[in-house]
């Protein structure tokens, strides 16, 4: 199993997440496990692409209760349909935000989160099992490349619930 991280820093975003991805499925390997392999997609996602925050939220009876992540500390719990992750979650669908002060209802954990991407984790029977969550210290960071590349991600989790 690969552990350590290896990622040009001159690379586009693109080509970042096309090396990423590869070692990301190295570090998952056989491994089962579902927390250990939230936390090193979190550990693999903040310091490869140098994002500010990158977290996983789990539907835990009926809210999204924080799960593995890597970054400042962040909100516990939060309702369905509340901030950028419970509408994912609601919505079933990827969220980007240009600009989270444009978003309504955006939760901020932090002030230095400027810009933000959720995207939500199925299980087999279709409903949503947790939402991935990344968020920039800067506007305008996340655009459709992203949403690709992390839905490539979050389905190595996806395959195994
Ligand atoms: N901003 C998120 C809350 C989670 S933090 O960004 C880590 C939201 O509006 O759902």
């Amino acid at each position: 199993m690969a552990e350590e991280l290896s990622i040009d820093p001159s690379l586009s975003k693109k080509a970042k997440y096309q090396s990423l991805v590869p070692q990301i499925e190295a570090l998952i390997g056989d491994e089962k496990d579902l927390v250990a392999n939230l936390a090193n997609i979190a550990a693999a996602l903040r310091f490869g692409m140098d994002f500010f925050w990158v977290g996983w939220y789990l539907v835990k009876e009926g809210e999204l209760v924080l799960g593995p992540f890597q970054g400042p500390v962040a909100c516990t719990r939060i309702s369905f349909g509340q901030g950028v992750c419970g509408t994912a979650w609601k919505n079933q669908e990827t969220i980007v935000v240009k600009d989270v002060e444009q978003f309504p209802g955006h939760i901020a954990c932090s002030s230095d989160s400027k810009s933000e991407i959720v995207v939500p984790i199925f299980d087999p029977s279709g409903g949503v099992a947790m939402v991935l969550d990344v968020d920039s210290s800067e506007l305008n960071t996340f655009d459709e490349t992203d949403a690709q590349f992390l839905k490539d991600i979050v389905s190595l989790i996806e395959k195994n619930l």
